[in-house]
Order: structure tokens, then sequence, then C-alpha cells
């Protein structure tokens, strides 16, 4: 964005460490199949999402106020995990338009001030990579050693007990039958792993960050970065956990030998200014997922899937972030997220329906007062249930369409059956609810989920304390998850009342009273502005901001 300089100049001028771009506000996750077709085929497109940047960010708090976007794969793909199986990392696949189209996005989202994050998926291409094409042609094929190719054991099975992420799949190995070798794929069996113990593929795979890096984008989400450092020895996974065993070890992920490969991934980036990459790490033990990015020459964040797979609980929550803040000891930046187009939506796994909404929101206010990033997929500020799929509908392999529904735009009653998300047949059909839950309708509704998130953007987009300060948990009695944030003597206080009965959160630890700022309760906002804190009672999943 040509920016770091005057920020450099501003820091030296405040003395004060500026916040950088990927800790300020959210970043938003697009799904770009889902988010808006411009062509009226009915798959969303690049076009679609330059058509709707101002939705995102346009100056104004009627705006989502993201800071970043981050695309999903719209690199050329055969489709067999709907782009997460490349064919080409140097290109756009045509269904969602052309390079010239991602480089207007690229341009419109920077003249808005939102970053641009992409998809980078390292541990496997698609079957139709010229790579993988030439390393199957046979045994001598001088990119033989740039996948995983094995003999089967003698008795013909697969060469160990690995399996696919993918239940439906089964082992994570498929033979080949011209060359008589089985190949790797941790996904569909059209998703064969790259060996990142060659150096060339690993030289190959930072050239391809380049390619991307000189077009100007902002950074990265790196696609189960966990899984390109494996077992050299290819050893079986052990079936269950070894007694005594102080970690959990996966043969095929999270090898010691990450490390160094995501030094080697940081160092390409810190060729160029102010870049950022986030991972996706299915490491479930909180200590070693830390490791990732407390170096400061690793991943900058990394997507903590323990805080995503919390049930809906005050104290879990607070042991986890608490947990986190522990381990990290002040040299690792958290980023929290509790959705994405591979798990159901936050109203659909806490208890759907009205419930589900009103914990939705109190879900949003956890998201945007943290300290830390906030990660927001596409459609959660509007309350999506997961959308209910008819069987000759179904199109992915691991159950995940229902998340994947297209965004309504507008109400069907007004803009036909796709809701304004297409002129013609959306390629996944949209969740029925679409015509009370679109961005149109909510936009001009100031009780709705999205105006409360808009709010939220907003406060912390104007507040310091909110964007850095420190984090204290505090004992509010049983259901409730409250923290106080606090930067040079400002303080703000966040209430979350977890259950479904008003309670009055116990006050030992509490402040005397505060200025209400925001809540999730449709007619506290504002009335009256200074509560007294003895007497409070928060109302069944409510959640409070409040300055202290
Ligand atoms: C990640 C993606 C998921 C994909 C898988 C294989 O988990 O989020 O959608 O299927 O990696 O690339
Ligand atoms: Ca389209």
């Amino acid at each position: 964005m040509g920016s770091a300089g005057a920020e450099g100049k501003m820091r030296s001028r405040t003395e004060e460490p500026e916040v950088r771009w990927w800790q300020r506000g959210a970043i938003y996750q697009i799904y770009p199949r889902s988010f808006a077709d411009s062509n009226g085929d009915g798959i969303g497109d690049l076009r679609g999402v330059t058509d709707r940047l101002d939705y995102l960010k346009d100056g104004s708090p009627d705006s989502l106020g993201v800071e970043a976007i981050w695309l999903s794969p719209f690199y050329p793909s055969p489709m067999a995990d709907f782009g997460y199986d490349i064919s080409d990392y140097t290109g756009v696949d045509p269904v969602f338009g052309t390079l010239n189209d991602f480089d207007e996005l690229l341009a419109e989202a920077h003249r808005r001030e939102i970053r641009v994050v992409v998809d980078w998926v390292p541990n496997h291409t698609s079957d139709r990579h010229p790579w993988f094409l030439e390393s199957r042609e046979g045994v001598d094929s001088a990119k033989r050693d740039w996948y995983v190719w094995r003999d089967a054991r003698p008795d013909g099975g697969p060469p160990n007990n690995w399996t696919s992420s993918f239940a439906a799949v089964g082992s994570a190995w498929t033979l080949d039958e011209d060359t008589g070798q089985y190949y790797l794929h941790s996904f569909t069996s059209q998703q064969p792993d790259l060996n990142w113990d060659n150096p060339e593929v690993e030289a190959a795979m930072h050239d391809t960050l380049r390619f991307w890096l000189d077009r100007g984008v902002d950074g990265f989400r790196m696609d189960v970065i966990n899984r390109i450092a494996k077992d050299p020895e290819l050893a079986d996974n052990p079936s269950s956990p070894e007694p005594g065993e102080p970690r959990e070890i996966h043969h095929d992920q999270d090898w010691p030998s990450i490390h160094e490969r995501l030094r080697g991934i940081r160092a390409v980036l810190d060729e160029y200014d102010d870049r950022m990459m986030v991972g996706e790490v299915h490491v479930y033990d909180l200590g070693r997922l830390v490791e990732y990015i407390a170096s400061g020459d690793q991943l900058h964040l990394v997507h903590n899937f323990v805080f995503m797979y919390l049930p809906w609980d005050a104290a879990a929550m607070r042991a986890s972030v608490d947990e986190f803040e522990a381990l990290s000891g002040g040299r690792a930046w958290p980023a929290w997220f509790l959705s994405n187009h591979d798990h159901s939506r936050v109203v659909s796994r806490f208890g759907g329906g009205k419930l589900g909404e009103a914990r939705a929101r109190v879900a949003a206010m956890l998201l945007y007062t943290l300290r830390g990033t906030p990660f927001i997929y596409q459609g959660e500020e509007l309350g999506l249930p997961d959308a209910p799929i008819p069987p000759d509908a179904v199109v992915d392999v691991d159950g995940r369409d229902p998340e994947r529904a297209p965004v309504p735009w507008e109400p069907p009653s007004r803009a036909g059956p796709a809701a304004g998300f297409s002129t013609g047949e959306p390629w996944l059909p949209l969740s029925p609810e679409a015509e009370r839950l679109n961005a149109a309708s909510q936009s001009g509704d100031s009780d709705s989920l999205l105006s409360l998130v808009r709010r939220l953007a907003w406060l912390r987009r104007g507040d310091q304390c909110l964007q850095r300060g420190e984090q204290r948990s505090l004992d509010a009695g049983p259901g409730v998850f409250a923290y106080l944030r606090e930067l040079h003597g400002t303080r703000m206080l966040v209430l979350l009342n977890f259950s479904e009965q008003q309670c009055r959160p116990s006050t030992t630890a509490l402040p005397e009273s505060g200025l209400l700022q925001a809540s999730t309760h449709r007619g506290r906002d504002g009335n009256p502005s200074q509560l007294s804190l003895s007497d409070l009672v928060l109302g069944p999943n409510e959640g409070l901001l409040l300055r202290v």
C-alpha cells in the first residue's frame, strides 16, 4: 500500500509501537464462490467481490470497517475440493475471472484501505498440476521426488496407516497402476501431497509467494501449514495416544522441521514491506501452537482451533483465553475465530434458532473485544445459520455445503430467489431464512446483528485500548465471562452472560460504575448511559461493553 514509510515516521513521533494493520481490526474471510456473482452463472467471482467492497468498508460507520479480507482460493482448479486443489499457483480460474480482475480487486480494496490476504495451499497440488502430471510419468521422472511416492507393503497394501483428513476418503494413499507405487494425499486422491523434504519443492513454492507479493498482496492465509513437515521415515501414526506420552505425536504433520520451514517462508515475506502470514494450524495443544508464532520469525498469527471447538461455556472460554495469554507471555499476538468455510456456523452450532441468534450477538462482542485479531467468516455478521442441503444438491466430499451457502444480499421478495447473490441458479441453495437474514434488510435495522457488528467494529477502530490494551479476566460469577482491557489508565470492561438466566455479576473485582459503550440487547443502548455496577442486572445472553 506504500504506507509503510508513513507508518514508520508516525512510530518515531508517538514513541508508541504502532499497532500493525493485522492487529487493529477484523479480517473478513470471503469464500469467493458464495459471496457475490457478477455474471449470472450462479457462482461467485472476483468482480462480485469488487462490486461489494463498499459493504466491507466505505469510511463511514455504515459499513463493516474491516481491516483486511482473506480470499479463499480463486486459482485454476479442477474443483475436486472447490479450489483447494490448485493446478496453477499463479493464475485465476476462469470461473472466478482473470488476473486483471484480481489486480482491479486489489487496487479497489487498497483504495478503501482494505488489505488483501490470499490463500496459499502449500501442502498439496491438484493431480492436474503439471508438476504432478510429470511426477507420475514414471519412477525416473525428474519430478518424481516432488511428491511422496512409496512402494506397497509386501502384502500389496498402502505403505503406512495414515488416513485422509476426510473420513469419506479413508487411506491417505492411492495406488498408481502405471508405475505400481502409491502416492500420498492428506485430503482427496485428487490432492497429492508435495514433498517438502525436497529443496526444489521448497524453492518452487517460495516463488509462488513472490508472484503474489510482487502483485501487491498484503499477506497469506496458509492452508494446513502444519502438514508441510512430516516424519521423513513415514512411520505409522499411533492408533491411540501412548500412555505417559508428553505430547500427541502425529507422524504425518507438525514434525519438528516445521519451524525451519516456517522461517524459510517468513524470510520470503520479509523481502517485502509489512506483509503478514496467518496459519491454519490443526494442533490442539496450545503450548505447541504458540511455538508457531512466538519466536518472531515464523507465523504472525495462528488460527486457534482449540478455542473454535469450545462449547458455549463461560468458564471454558475464560480458561482457554487465559491459557493462551499465559503461554504467549506477551510474545505472541492472538487471533480469534469461531467459524469458517469448513465448520458449522455460530448460530447453528450454539443452539440454533432464537437461542443461537442471541448467542451469536455475544460471540460478536467477544471476538471484537478480546485482545487479538478477530476473524469473521462472511455471513456471520448476518447471523446466517447453516443452510439445509437436499441430498441431490450435496457437492462437498466432507459435508461442508451448509456453511458455504451463498450470501443473501437482498430480500428474495425484492431481488428474486437468489437474493441478490446471482441472477442465475446458485451453485448451492440459499438459507430459507434469506427474507429476514440478508444484508439490505439488516442494514436498515438498528437492532440487527449487522448493526451491532458495525458498532463494535467502529468502537474498536476508534479505541486504542480495545486494539492493544492489556487484558485481565475477572471473577464475575458463574455463567459470566468478564474481562478488563487497560491502556494508560483507560479501562474497558466486558461482561458476557453465557447463561439463559438474568444475573447480577458479582462485584468484588468490578469497578463502581461504567459508561455504556455497547450492549447486545436491544433497548439497553444508551439508556441510561452511566451504569452502576453494584446493582447491574445482565439479561439472559447479554453482553455489555463499558468504559470504567
Ligand atoms: C483446509 C481448508 C479446507 C480444505 C483443506 C485441504 O482445511 O480450509 O477447505 O479442504 O485444507 O486443502
Ligand atoms: Ca460468476
